[in-house]
């Protein structure tokens, strides 16, 4: 039970969302000297044990070493120096060392999470899990506020000189924005993804992107002994009515290519994803900040969604740095167009990917699954398609 008094403090950046980019930003911000509160209504242990995305661009994993996060990746995770994509009866690997000279790391984001989490804690930073009831007010003047009642019932109110909305996409912050300011711009796709986690051996050495006339599948990576897997579905698929064998059949017709077996174990967990690409424009209104997915969403098709977030709380830090150490409070007009550039750029692959190698519903179904393979074999075909390909998967250079 929330108690009647009020605990009232201030900081210089309030923090709603304590995912990675939250507590990304909060991190940074601490490096820099600059206090924030970070809160969740999530437990700690809820985010740590949703399965999300696992792959880190080169940019992402230079992030989170160079700024003492986590050397973890390099002893736990996998470097991958590139992907295959199946099409046609056969794999086409496309090697983004030898295309671009960079490439990606298998680290789950519940990974990127409890590092975070483990650097926060350890630098004695001010995180609130599990908390309730929380709100935002005053995000056009400049002492803004976060109430929130925290996991053993204390009711607080931050007034802070900064608000950032990392609260994912259902943010509580986003819609503290009026909608002729920020254009909410989005489109739905007529399918979803059944991913699946499954204690069994590692089927290739990289991910595999498979389109086929039964659908796409992605078999992607954990551990050795654990597998995460994914197919293509209704949307309004129910995934407790399907059986271990049914999700076997599915995975196994649209991976087939002469002499690759689908290594399988015992299913631990069957999830639906629906997903959308999602942007709000722009990603500032007043001393408000939104960042990953409360400003954006990306279907998982180029394992973008991590990154962006990463990649939003970097530029977000360094902006906040110059205004509050420096005094330059203009460098905060350049935290949207900044990136959005980038964004953009995500949503389009996100979507070209997505579109390249799921089947689309419809009349003209047949024609697009054959043009498809066109367009694929114009990609893997081509060194500039392919090289296309890479830039785009580990990350464009940032742009100062
Ligand atoms: C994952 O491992 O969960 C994963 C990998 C690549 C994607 C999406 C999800 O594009």
């Amino acid at each position: 039970m929330s108690t009647a008094e009020v605990t009232r403090s201030t900081t210089t950046v309030g923090i709603v969302g304590g995912g990675p980019a939250g507590l990304m930003l909060s991190h940074l911000l601490h490096r820099n000297g600059i206090d924030s509160v970070v809160i969740d209504n999530r437990t700690r242990e809820t985010i740590e044990h949703t399965n999300r995305a696992g792959i880190l661009e080169a940019g992402s994993v230079r992030l989170l070493t160079e700024t003492g996060v986590s050397d973890r990746i390099f002893t736990d995770g996998y470097r991958h120096e590139g992907i295959e994509l199946r099409f046609g009866g056969a794999g086409h690997r496309i090697d983004f060392e030898h295309l671009v000279g960079e490439s990606v790391w298998l680290y789950p984001q519940t990974d990127v999470f409890i590092d975070l989490a483990d650097a926060r804690a350890r630098d004695g930073g001010n995180v609130h899990f599990g908390v309730s009831d929380s709100s935002v007010a005053g995000v056009t003047s400049d002492a803004p506020t976060m109430s929130f009642v925290d996991a053993e019932g204390q009711h607080h109110e931050v007034t802070c000189d900064y608000l950032v909305g990392a609260d994912g996409s259902h943010s509580i912050c986003r819609a503290e924005i009026p909608r002729e300011v920020g254009v909410h711009h989005f489109r739905e796709y007529p399918f979803a993804w059944f991913g699946i986690m499954t204690e069994a051996a590692m089927s290739a050495p990289e991910l595999i992107y498979s389109h086929s006339d039964h659908g796409f599948a992605l078999i992607s990576q954990r551990t050795p002994t654990l597998q995460r897997m994914y197919f293509q579905c209704d949307p309004n698929t129910d995934p407790t009515a399907w059986s271990d064998d049914q999700v076997w059949h599915e995975l196994d017709r649209r991976t087939e290519v002469p002499g690759f077996v689908l290594a399988k174990g015992p299913i631990t967990e069957k999830v639906v994803l629906r997903f959308r690409s999602f942007v709000c424009q722009p990603m500032r209104y007043g001393h408000l900040f939104l960042a990953g997915d409360a400003a954006h969403t990306v279907p998982p098709t180029g394992a973008k969604g991590l990154n962006l977030a990463l990649m939003d709380v970097k530029v977000l830090a360094e902006v906040l740095d110059r205004a509050v150490n420096g005094g330059q409070t203009s460098a905060l007009e350049e935290y949207s167009p900044r990136v959005l550039e980038r964004v953009w750029k995500a949503q389009h692959f996100s979507y070209w990917m997505t579109s390249m190698l799921h089947t689309l519903p419809g009349e003209f179904a047949t024609f697009d699954t054959a043009r498809q393979v066109g367009e694929l074999n114009m990609v893997v075909q081509s060194t500039n398609g392919r090289r296309f390909l890479a830039e785009a998967y580990t990350g464009w250079p940032e742009k100062r």
